[in-house]
Parts: structure tokens; C-alpha cells; sequence
């Protein structure tokens, strides 16, 4: 018997529904970035494994897909964007005028375990700004992610960006008495809280001179720890965002490199992973490509936010658009006379070049079958070419309502008949 394959564990396959419903949401992330100015890139899939080592931090790499390939080269599929741009950011630092804002859509891969909302290839729409040290870089890209929310179809009641400063809590522990290089993990600590029973935490600050009530009195003072999160939450105020941001010194993102305000979406209610995480990271253009360069973004992944349009009700584009790939044909020819096949492919261009969708059968078949066939593609009009050409019968299959028009007049027939 023939072997099966399956997919690997958390890959998947894109049949023609899910591959409409990922290329809407894609849609939806260029029409936002570009109504910010931002211009798109893309980088390899494919990079040396120490572009990773460098600043991404253990967790990530962790998980990384690397291997030897046939020159010997330790490489690795990418596990996210961020260090291929300040690579690139720092290649050709002198050709763009600064700040650069640049987007990109593309595929990543992570070794993790497969849950949900958690694959291992994904897709993440990543934004920057680079060359910029204001506060309102990061209030940009803040504000940006919230009216991809808002164009994806949701409201306050359905999600909140959640912000917090990692300087802070930098300064936080060096008051403390947290030495330059316990930092690091001291900040993993922090990130993992929420996860990690209270008496590990404990356990772990206690190794570094600080207690349970240290660190929640400190998320208690908010923004009034973080200048530049004030900054930033007064120009979301004024785009009229307020209600769409929560401050949550919780907050410090996993990734090694973050240096500022950092954030992440969340859902409210149904309890998912984060929707789209990012923040501030002035170091990283200097240490992958020696070049001093500010830099802030953040990236959105398409499996927790294709769940969350699936399981709240109001916003269902996503599933009308993939229903609608059903109908990705305007007509359907039916060839009544097997004669007239040439005739037949002459018509087939003539309306493909007017823009028109247009399918036509590949071998001889019965006039049910092929009116049949039509219905089932979804075409709206069936157009019969039979032995009265140039004489055509248009039939609508929507009401079966008939016309008999001439070929000389087709496309402008058909383009009034779809139109009506
Ligand atoms: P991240 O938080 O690791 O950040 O990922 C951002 C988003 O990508 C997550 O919120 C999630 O939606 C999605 N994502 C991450 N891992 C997976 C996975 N295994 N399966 C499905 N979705 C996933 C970064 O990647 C940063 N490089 C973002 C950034 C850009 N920071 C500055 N610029």
C-alpha cells in the first residue's frame, strides 16, 4: 500500500478557503501600513544561526530549526524578522533618509510545542520605525496596531493594547541593588510571572535581594514610573486611542533586545495568547551591524488573530471572504456543439482580456453536466456557444433568466448583465 503523509506537527496546509482568509487578513495589514507611509521589504528565510545567538534571547533560540548545511554553515530557518532588519537597516545605513518606516509580511518557524494560537510556521506582519528616538515613534506604531484592530472589525470591547517600559524596570532593579549582568535575568522573572507558581518567583527574586511585594508595588505605580510611556499614552489620548490602552507594568516581552516601551494585544475575554507583541530597541542596529540606530516595532501573527475573528461574532469578513472564494468565477462556458471548441477558446480570451473570470470545460461533456459544473465554480452567467454561432445564449444563473446576444457584443453584454 501507497505510504500517507500527513503535515508535520504544527504546519499546515492552506486549502483554497484558509488560503482566502489568510490573504484577507494580509490584505488588511498592507492597507494600514501603507496608510501610515510605510514601505515594504523582505528579508531570507534562511540566516546564519548567530544572527539569532546575538540578542534574541535563550527562549528563541532555543526553538530555533537550525542546521549543517552542505557548506558546513551552522544556518537557521527564521524564527522572527528583527535581527535580518538591523542587519539590513545597518547594510545600507547611509542610502535611506531616516526614520525609515518599513513593513513585511512573511513565513517564520519556531519549535514549540503546537497549541493553539501557536504553530510551528506562522505568519507575522512586522512594522518599524528606525532612526527615531521620540516617544512618538513608538505612539505611532501603537496607534497603527490598534486601527488594524479596528479594520479587522473589532471594537474596545474586544481587545486592549497593554504598555509598559522596560527601561523602567531597569532603573527599578539598579536601585535595587540588581547588578549590570543580572539583569537579564531578572527580566526573565518578571516576563514569566504569570506562568511560574508565586513560590518559585519568590524563590528566584529572593536569589537576587528582592521579594514578591518589591515588584508588585512597582507595577502598581504605573505610568507614573515611565516618563516616555507618559508621552506616549497623552498622543494615543489624542488620536481619541485612550480606551483601547491599558498601562501594565507586567509587561517586559520575552525577547532579549527590547530596551524601552514595550507592548502587546490581548483580547479581552476569551483568553488567548497575545495578538501582537513589540517594543523599543535602540541597541540591536549596533550590535548585528555596528551601526548606533534607535529603532521600535512590533509583529502580529496570523493564527491567534485568525481565531479571534473566527470566534467573535461581529467581526465575520473572514469568513464571508472565504466563502466567497467559492464564487471565484464570473462565467462558465458551455460548449453545446463540440464543433465550435475554437470558437469557444476565442470567446474565453476575448472576455478574460475584458477582466472577466472566466472558465471553460477541457473535454466534451453533457449540457447538464456542463451547466452543472457552472453552478458548482459559482459563476454567475453560463454562456452557450453552440451551432448558431456567432449567435451566444447568455443564461443568469442566479434567476435562469435567458438572452440571446452576438458575439461582436459579448463583452459589453456581459458586463451589463454582471453589473445589474
Ligand atoms: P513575538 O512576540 O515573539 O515578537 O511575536 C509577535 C507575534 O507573532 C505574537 O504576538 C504572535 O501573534 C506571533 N507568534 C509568535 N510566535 C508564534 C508561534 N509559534 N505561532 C504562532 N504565532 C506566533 C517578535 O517576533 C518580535 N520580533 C516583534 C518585533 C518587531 N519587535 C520589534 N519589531
Amino acid at each position: 500500500m501507497a505510504q500517507r503523509f500527513q503535515t508535520l506537527k504544527g504546519f499546515r496546509d492552506f486549502f483554497p478557503a484558509e488560503c482566502a482568509a489568510r490573504n484577507y487578513v494580509f490584505d488588511v495589514w498592507r492597507r494600514i501600513a501603507r496608510r501610515y507611509g510605510f514601505v515594504e521589504y523582505e528579508g531570507p528565510i534562511l540566516e546564519p544561526t548567530d544572527l539569532y545567538r546575538k540578542k534574541s534571547g535563550d527562549e528563541i533560540v532555543g526553538q530555533l530549526f537550525c542546521f549543517q548545511d552542505k557548506g558546513d554553515r551552522d544556518v537557521s530557518m527564521r524564527p522572527e524578522l528583527t535581527p535580518t532588519l538591523a542587519r539590513m537597516a545597518a547594510a545600507k545605513e547611509r542610502e535611506f533618509k531616516k526614520p525609515l518606516r518599513w513593513f513585511s509580511i512573511g513565513q517564520f518557524f519556531r519549535y514549540e510545542k503546537h497549541q493553539k494560537g501557536r504553530g510551528r510556521e506562522f505568519y507575522q506582519f512586522n512594522c518599524d520605525i528606525l532612526g527615531e528616538t521620540s516617544p512618538l515613534a513608538d505612539a505611532e506604531l501603537m496607534a497603527l496596531s490598534i486601527d488594524l484592530m479596528r479594520e479587522l472589525g473589532f471594537t474596545k470591547e474586544d481587545f486592549r493594547i497593554r504598555v509598559s517600559d522596560r527601561n523602567a524596570w531597569v532603573s527599578f532593579a539598579t536601585d535595587k541593588g540588581v547588578s549590570d549582568g543580572q539583569i537579564t535575568d531578572f527580566l526573565q522573572i518578571v516576563d514569566k510571572m504569570e506562568r511560574t507558581p508565586k513560590e518559585k518567583t519568590e524563590e528566584l527574586l529572593g536569589n537576587l535581594g528582592l521579594t514578591l511585594s518589591d515588584i508588585e508595588g512597582f507595577i502598581a505605580s504605573g505610568a507614573e514610573a515611565s516618563p516616555a510611556l507618559k508621552e506616549v499614552l497623552s498622543n494615543l489620548e489624542a488620536r481619541g486611542f485612550a480606551e483601547y490602552v491599558e498601562v501594565d507594568l507586567s509587561i517586559v516581552r520575552g525577547l532579549a533586545y527590547y530596551t524601552g516601551a514595550v507592548f502587546e494585544i490581548f483580547d479581552i475575554g476569551k483568553g488567548m495568547r497575545a495578538v501582537a507583541g513589540g517594543g523599543r530597541y535602540d541597541q540591536l542596529v549596533g550590535l548585528i551591524g555596528g551601526v548606533d540606530m534607535a529603532a521600535c516595532g512590533f509583529a502580529m501573527g496570523d493564527m491567534v488573530i485568525t481565531d479571534l475573528i473566527r470566534e467573535t461574532e461581529r467581526p465575520n469578513q473572514l469568513l464571508e471572504v472565504a466563502e466567497a472564494f467559492a464564487s471565484g468565477v464570473d462565467v462558465s462556458i458551455v460548449i453545446a456543439d463540440p464543433e465550435k471548441q475554437g470558437e469557444a477558446a476565442g470567446v474565453v480570451q476575448q472576455l478574460r482580456e475584458s477582466g472577466l473570470r472566466v472558465i471553460a470545460p477541457f473535454s466534451p461533456a453533457k449540457i447538464g453536466k456542463q451547466f452543472q459544473a457552472a453552478e458548482q465554480a459559482g459563476a454567475k452567467l453560463a454562456i452557450v456557444i453552440g451551432g448558431e454561432y456567432p449567435e451566444l445564449t447568455v443564461k443568469r444563473l442566479e434567476d435562469r433568466t435567458e438572452s440571446t446576444v452576438d458575439v461582436s457584443g459579448l463583452s459589453e453584454a456581459v458586463a451589463g448583465l454582471l453589473s445589474s
